[in-house]
């Protein structure tokens, strides 16, 4: 893979009590994105934030926030999203019955309109509305947590996943989130992601703008 890629600092490992620093530790690192983790206890067994935080983070900087609902009725959530400034809106297509509804209703509202598979969630959830996607989120471990390890069976997933956008002509984003750091993001880029989330490996280190940069640096080399 060449090309621009995005790295988006996922806020769920970042030091809450210091929200607004981390923020601009990794802005100033070269962020591309800001990663939102939404999780209401059903779909995942976890619970986090909500649009609150999304207009919060809207009033430190202009950049994408990548919101990922990890949800039941995502549709529930679109409008408050867009409210708060939400810039991409990903959800998971075994949350709600209308896939494609929520898809163009995302995009109504002025967001990137994403899907994400969980690890043994297959390509096929995906095929019939790969032109309704401006971004295919293949997740690299089971979502619910941050600091989990990349699960190598999702590097040939990638691969699946960037032919399948290959194939319709799809110019949607291909990103992967879970266990991505120095150690598996050049693999993951190498099997076609362009868009990267990070948690720990980035808000778990002492110098979180530091580790943005050392991202993107091992996206450059070959594997
Ligand atoms: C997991 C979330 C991820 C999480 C990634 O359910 O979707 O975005 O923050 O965290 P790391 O990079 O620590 O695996
Ligand atoms: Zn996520």
């Amino acid at each position: 893979m060449s090309g621009a890629i995005r790295i988006a600092p996922s806020i769920l490992s970042a030091d809450l009590t210091r929200l607004a620093d981390q923020v601009r530790a990794v802005l100033e690192g070269g962020a591309d994105w800001l990663h939102v983790d939404v999780m209401d206890g059903r779909f995942v067994p976890n619970l986090t934030f909500g649009a609150n935080i999304v207009a919060a983070l809207r009033k430190l900087t202009d950049r994408p926030i990548d919101v990922h609902l990890m949800v039941v009725e995502p549709e529930r959530y679109i409008d408050p999203m867009a409210d708060a400034g939400a810039s991409v809106c990903t959800f998971h297509p075994e949350a709600t019955i209308h896939v494609q509804r929520q898809l163009a209703a995302i995009r109504q509202r002025g967001m990137l309109a994403g899907l994400a598979l969980n690890p043994a969630s297959p390509l096929a959830l995906v095929e019939d509305v790969v032109s309704d996607l401006d971004l295919l989120l293949v997740m690299t471990v089971n979502p619910g947590f941050g600091g989990q390890s990349y699960l190598p069976a999702a590097t040939e997933k990638i691969q699946r996943a960037r032919a399948l956008l290959q194939a319709r002509r799809s110019r949607a984003f291909l990103e992967v989130d879970g266990g991505i750091g120095p150690e598996t993001i050049a693999a993951a880029h190498a099997a076609g992601a362009d868009t990267f989330v990070a948690g720990n490996a980035i808000f778990g280190s002492p110098d979180p703008a530091r580790q943005v940069r050392e991202l993107r640096q091992r996206c450059a080399v070959q594997v």
